[in-house]
């Protein structure tokens, strides 16, 4: 198993440990009540606070956490985290337990969103959606089996014990993170004020209000519904257990068919995104990778904005005359990506190894004057000093009409590097 896997484990890991923790609670009131000596009513106020503290702290710890390391805030929060849990099963007194619950609220919410700026960095852009919806599906596992199985132990031996059970995972999860997370992350720095501009976004506000009512709709069932469904409405037990199991795997399902959906079909909205971008001035110019014209054409015709470039794969062995022609046509710059051929056998072809002795250049120059003379912004990588150089040293030499059609002779049917068709991409169904 690779390591992105078992990174992707550990954080739906987080993800189950925090849910645990957070929906304990429920699953043994009673046994609290009982043991403490307040009423079931009083005990429910953990939830109450815990649910409060969690809103309002959440966004207030991350914005302040924002300029530290994500690595080493994270793991400060998870040592809180650990601390406040095992209070929690320590607690012989309802104020403890209260103190406790407060110490985790405070820190679970920062933690999973740290989670998921780790999830960003990490997964590659096809696999992020499905990533975030599996450590989602974390929290559903947790009410689905975490809940019952804690409410099993603290019926058998403890409410404490279920708290310690959560300790032991969240030991074996700090763990984890120290050795399977990457130290640096990219990070931007942003100041309160700058992070406040969000809020100024209407999408934030749908995005909160879709999380607002899914939580709502699903929790209630867990706290506020259940009593009802068994005094009111007649359920048993055994089947009102059976109820909630069929909600939370329901829950599971479907997220992890969200996390399916956002790959398909979705390149005009991520347009618009980046033409209202461009709008509101955070960026000057906006162009794509990997488009066909009819995927150009659907830009086009959706938003009425034109790409100002497109950058797509041409090299000797993958020429794209026609791909060339049709960005050309719609007034798009074709940008060139592995334009050497990633260092493959077209720097040995003859025609231009001959070209490179006829004109006192290396080959990388001239496959990179080929390109230029096509109109065509090539964008080659060099790790090699001399390559970097003698790659911008183009512009004291020409290739001639025929010079530059026997270069696009050497194209292949089969000759993309690897085989990376832009149509068979999921993007793009
Ligand atoms: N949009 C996309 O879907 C997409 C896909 C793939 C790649 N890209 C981008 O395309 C860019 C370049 O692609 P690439 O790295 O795949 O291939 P590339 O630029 O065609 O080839 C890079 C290789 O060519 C060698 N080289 C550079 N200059 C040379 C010269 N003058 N003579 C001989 N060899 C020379 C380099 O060696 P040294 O390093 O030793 O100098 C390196 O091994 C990257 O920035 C990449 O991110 C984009």
């Amino acid at each position: 198993m690779n390591k992105y896997r078992w990174q992707a484990i550990v954080f739906v890991l987080v993800a189950f440990m925090l849910g645990c923790n957070e929906f304990i609670v429920v699953g043994v009131l009673s046994d609290i009540a009982r043991e403490l000596h307040v009423s079931v009513a009083t005990v429910g106020y953990l939830v109450t606070i815990f649910a409060t503290v969690y809103a309002i702290s959440t966004p207030f710890i991350t914005i302040l956490t924002n300029r530290f390391s994500r690595y080493k805030t994270l793991m400060t929060l998870m040592v809180i985290f650990l601390i406040g849990n095992t209070l929690s099963g320590l607690a012989n007194s309802f104020t403890v337990l209260l103190i406790s619950r407060v110490i985790t609220a405070v820190v679970a919410g920062a933690i999973i969103s740290l989670i998921m700026t780790f999830a960003s960095a990490i997964a590659p852009r096809e696999k992020r959606a499905n990533l975030v919806s599996w450590i989602f599906a974390g929290f559903s596992i947790a009410s689905v089996f975490g809940v019952p199985i804690g409410t099993a132990i603290s019926t058998s031996y403890s409410w404490h014990d279920a708290f310690y059970l959560i300790t032991v995972i969240s030991l074996i999860t700090c763990g984890l993170l120290g050795w399977l997370l990457p130290k640096q992350v990219e990070q931007v720095q942003g100041s309160i004020k700058n992070q406040l501009v969000l809020l100024a976004d209407k999408r934030i506000y749908i995005g909160i209000a879709l999380v607002l009512f899914t939580a709502a709709t699903m929790y209630a069932y867990y706290t506020y519904i259940r009593p009802i469904l068994t005094t009111g409405l007649g359920f048993s037990t055994a089947s009102l257990n059976w109820l909630l199991f069929l909600i939370g795997v329901m829950n599971i399902l479907c997220n992890r068919f969200s996390g399916m959906l956002p790959k398909r079909d979705h390149y005009v909205e991520a347009w618009q995104a980046m033409i209202d971008a461009r709008t509101r001035g955070l960026i000057r110019s906006i162009g794509v990778s990997n488009f066909e014209p009819e995927h150009l054409d659907r830009l086009i015709t959706e938003t009425g904005v034109t790409p100002a470039v497109n950058q797509i794969e041409v090299h000797p062995y993958w020429v794209q005359e026609a791909l060339r022609t049709a960005n050309f046509q719609r007034g798009i710059v074709t940008e060139a990506w592995s334009p050497l051929g990633r260092g493959s056998a077209a720097l040995q072809e003859p025609v231009i190894r001959d070209l490179a002795g006829k004109y006192q250049k290396n080959v990388g120059q001239v496959i990179l004057r080929w390109h230029t003379q096509r109109g065509i912004v090539p964008i080659p990588k060099a790790r090699n000093l001399k390559h970097q150089r003698s790659n911008l040293d183009l512009f004291d030499f020409s290739l001639t009409a025929d010079e530059i059609a026997a270069i696009n002779a050497l194209s292949k049917p089969d000759g993309r590097i690897d085989g990376q068709d832009p149509n068979e991409y999921e993007e793009f169904d």
